[in-house]
């Protein structure tokens, strides 16, 4: 990602807003995921301000980052939830979101998800399967309640990303086939305790290119006349999330406001609520992964190592989708090496980043893995029983500790 406002350079020291990188290092320890609070701020205006000739509302994909605090943060500004888990709905609830405002997805609920997600009266359920409707039915008359639910529909259409995070093709597992809607309505008419609210999709993430999902809110609308040709009055038509954000400083990813110039003229006369689910564009360039350089090595072929602090189980975005993260030496030296940047467990694809240019730095110096604010510390693992990262909220010259470094102790609490 392009250096900002953010994180910028000061005298060759890289700072997170206006706290010095380093200090926060020395301060927390690494690995520290160091959060910008302006940028979320920045970011969910921004996407507020591209959609605002619409009716809608903007429901933060919990799963991109849910720690309590940017959740909190969010919510103070207003944005409604998405949820994809029963732990996901309990960290919503539990900053104090509304329930009205928290909408649930998930292609495989529980059970127990979907009693606790009834139980809270939530805004909508979005269900996925013929035989999920035919599950919340029976658990919402059992506990005699009718339940609001909103059908994911897959639009089957293409949306051009890393195959692992595509979601609307007709290959993959989420969401009820468009051409299976008529039967999908018929169904519902027959389960007395739902009420069909709303009609869904989430054709994939960090998706450059609005031309499929123009094409699949077309069809999303299409089915909106289905439903309601049957009887059925939608009150919220979701368009899901995606919107893309620029990894690689000079790759520049497609605009929110383009996202928008394209949707909002289809979407203005919907006559229904709209509802988006940004996860990635709101959180996913205000952090960077701070690690400190362990060990340089260089082999007999004069290939050289930086063997981080931190690893996989902090970013496994580069070894799962191939991700590409912007890194930085948080002392600029003026000098340039080439190098392959990795972590110390034992998996060859535990690595950051190969063969990249970067400012010359020595054992003991830090790195900022960019762009590890989505998909990041959500996906930390405890493999090699490594503790999970701190992380840090910085607003301003102001730093909060917002989660604690696991502990050795903590990790085997629950093991009997
Ligand atoms: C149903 C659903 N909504 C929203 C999102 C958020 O996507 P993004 O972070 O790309 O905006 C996802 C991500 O996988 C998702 O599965």
């Amino acid at each position: 990602m392009p250096l900002d406002s953010f994180f910028h350079y000061h005298s060759n020291e890289l700072f997170c807003e206006g706290l010095s990188l380093s200090e926060l290092a020395q301060e927390y320890g690494t690995p520290l995921f160091v959060t910008s609070r302006s940028s979320i701020l920045h970011q969910y205006h921004r996407f507020e301000n591209a959609f605002k000739a619409l009716n809608h509302l903007t429901c933060y994909s919990v799963k991109a980052n849910f720690n309590l605090s940017i959740i909190k943060t969010l919510m103070a500004e207003g944005s409604g939830f998405d949820v994809n888990s029963g732990g996901e709905l309990y960290r919503a609830l539990t900053t104090g979101a509304s329930p009205e405002k928290i909408i649930m997805a998930g292609v495989g609920k529980t059970a127990e998800e979907i009693e606790y997600a009834i139980n809270s009266s939530l805004l909508m359920i979005k269900a996925e399967s013929h035989s999920e409707l035919k599950v919340i039915n029976d658990i919402a008359g059992r506990l005699n309640k009718t339940v609001r639910v909103g059908v994911r529909i897959n639009p089957n259409v293409m949306a051009e990303t890393h195959p692992y995070i595509t979601t609307g093709n007709s290959e993959e597992k989420f969401g009820i086939d468009e051409v299976l809607s008529e039967e999908t309505f018929s169904l519902i008419k027959t389960l007395k305790n739902i009420r069909l609210v709303g009609l869904d999709m989430h054709i994939g993430s960090q998706i450059f290119d609005t031309v499929p999902y123009y094409e699949a809110t077309l069809k999303l609308l299409g089915v909106k006349n289905i439903a309601e040709g049957m009887g059925f009055k939608i009150e919220h038509i979701d368009i899901g999330g995606g919107f893309p954000i620029t990894y690689h400083d000079g790759k520049e990813a497609t605009s929110v406001e383009d996202f928008a110039k394209k949707l909002v003229p289809i979407l203005k006369n919907a006559n229904a609520q709209i509802i988006f689910e940004p996860g990635r564009f709101i959180v996913g360039n205000s952090t960077v992964l701070l690690s400190k350089v362990l060990y340089r090595k260089e082999n007999y072929k004069h290939k050289l190592f930086l063997i981080l602090d931190s690893a996989i189980t902090e970013l496994i975005r580069p070894s799962l989708y191939q991700a590409h993260h912007d890194i930085y030496a948080v002392k600029k030296t003026g000098q340039q090496i080439v190098a392959d940047i990795v972590g110390p467990v034992c998996e060859t694809g535990d690595f950051f980043a190969r063969k990249r240019e970067l400012d010359n730095c020595q054992e003991g110096d830090y790195l900022a893995v960019l762009s590890s604010g989505a998909y990041g510390a959500v996906m930390s693992s405890n493999y090699n029983a490594r503790r999970r990262a701190a992380e840090v909220l910085v607003n301003d010259t102001e730093v909060q500790l917002i989660r604690r470094r696991d502990t050795y102790e903590q990790m085997v609490q629950n093991e009997i």
